[in-house]
């Protein structure tokens, strides 16, 4: 019922209760026993006393339901909201019957409380993973900073005797230097899509022609890692994606540079193929490097995941590389997968829908 219709009976109630009332206490004497005195002034003719307990009696009634319906839910919103202010938001706001204002009230209340709650799950979520981030920052760019001083000092102390020793003392610390560039570079990139910083540039993309510029500019990189590369693209001419053609970069940069990084073989390979799925296209990079373990598989595209054989060794990053290829690709509205068997060599796989024009 709403508040104008309760309070429209009220005000009716109390014109229209108290004549009812006097006119069943003056005819029908109900009120004989009960109430002495009512009887008798009504008998002498004393309406004024009649109309005094008739108007006690319909305010009491009136009181009762407005309060009821009214007061106590607005007791509980001014309980809710001083709880709010201290920061205690692990409560429920009861729900009065009925669908009065109130009631809306309340339930818009329950509604701003359940999604404050939410975020304040989501902020604390944010800042343990921060937390993560900066102590794995911190562990990541010890390895190369120790190495950058261990190579100083063998400079500083005349370890390096020769030219060629030196050369390949001041080489190796050049190294070490961009390690940390691109992994402070990537760290903030992560950073940044994470909180959703980073705008992205989406645009009509032709598959084939993106594949066609972006295995030019493989092919260099693969070939001084004695790397051999095979294309196959078995689509259609004109099939599109929606998509950032920066950050789908950094996506195939990233796998990429895994099948480099994790390469174990002389004649190491890789493969782009690109499939027709009626309304996707499917984008298949697949090495033949060491593989990735069982085990291991399921948890490569999680942030700071790596399998214990790349913990172990030199060349292993700091995990996560895949995170960011499958936030860019979830943010394309596709999905990213990985097919790997120990030994033989690894399969990513990613799945975008077709771009059709209206
Ligand atoms: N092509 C691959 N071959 C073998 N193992 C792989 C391959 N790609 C990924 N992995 C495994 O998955 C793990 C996670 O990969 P990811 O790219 O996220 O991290 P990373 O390469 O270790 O570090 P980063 O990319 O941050 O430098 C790697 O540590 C590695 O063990
Ligand atoms: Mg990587």
């Amino acid at each position: 019922m709403k508040l104008r219709t309760k309070l429209s009976i009220a005000f009716f109630s109390v014109i229209i209760f108290p004549p009812i009332l006097i006119f069943l206490a003056t005819t029908t004497r109900i009120f004989k026993h009960s109430i002495p005195a009512y009887n008798t002034f009504a008998l002498n003719g004393n309406a004024y006393m009649s109309l005094f307990f008739a108007l006690i009696l319909t305010g009491i009634m009136v009181t009762v339901w407005l309060y009821h319906s009214m007061i106590s839910p607005i007791k509980q919103l001014t309980e809710a909201t001083r709880k709010i202010a201290e920061g205690d938001l692990d409560f429920q706001v009861e729900l009065p019957n009925g669908d009065d204002e109130i009631a809306a009230l309340c339930s818009n209340f329950e509604e701003m409380r359940k999604r404050l709650q939410k975020s304040a799950a989501e902020t604390m979520e944010n800042e343990s993973e921060n937390r993560t981030l900066i102590s794995n920052i911190t562990h990541d760019l010890k390895t190369p900073v120790t190495s950058i001083k261990g190579y100083a000092e063998g400079l500083l102390d005349g370890v390096a005797d020769t030219p060629e020793k030196r050369d390949k003392y001041i080489q190796t610390i050049y190294n070490k230097a961009n390690d940390m560039d691109r992994l402070i570079n990537e760290l903030t990139f992560y950073a940044g899509i994470d909180t959703n910083r980073i705008p992205y540039n989406f645009t009509r993309i032709d598959v084939s022609d993106y594949f066609g510029d972006c295995v030019d500019e493989i092919q260099v990189d693969l070939e001084s890692h004695g790397i051999s590369l095979s294309y196959e693209n078995a689509l259609k001419s004109g099939v599109r994606i929606i998509a950032d053609p920066e950050q789908f970069k950094k996506v195939i940069n990233n796998i990429i540079g895994n099948s480099i990084k994790y390469m174990d073989k002389k004649g190491g390979k890789l493969s782009i193929r690109l499939k027709d799925a009626e309304s996707a296209v499917i984008i298949e990079i697949e090495d033949n490097g060491k593989g990735i373990a069982k085990k291991d598989l399921p948890y490569i595209f999680d942030r700071f995941y790596r399998t214990d054989s790349s913990r172990n060794s030199s060349r292993g990053g700091s995990g996560i590389g895949l995170s960011i290829v499958k936030k860019i690709v979830e943010d394309h509205g596709g999905r990213v997968w990985a097919e790997s068997d120990l030994g033989s060599g690894t399969t990513i796989l990613m799945e975008f829908r077709k771009y059709k024009e209206k």
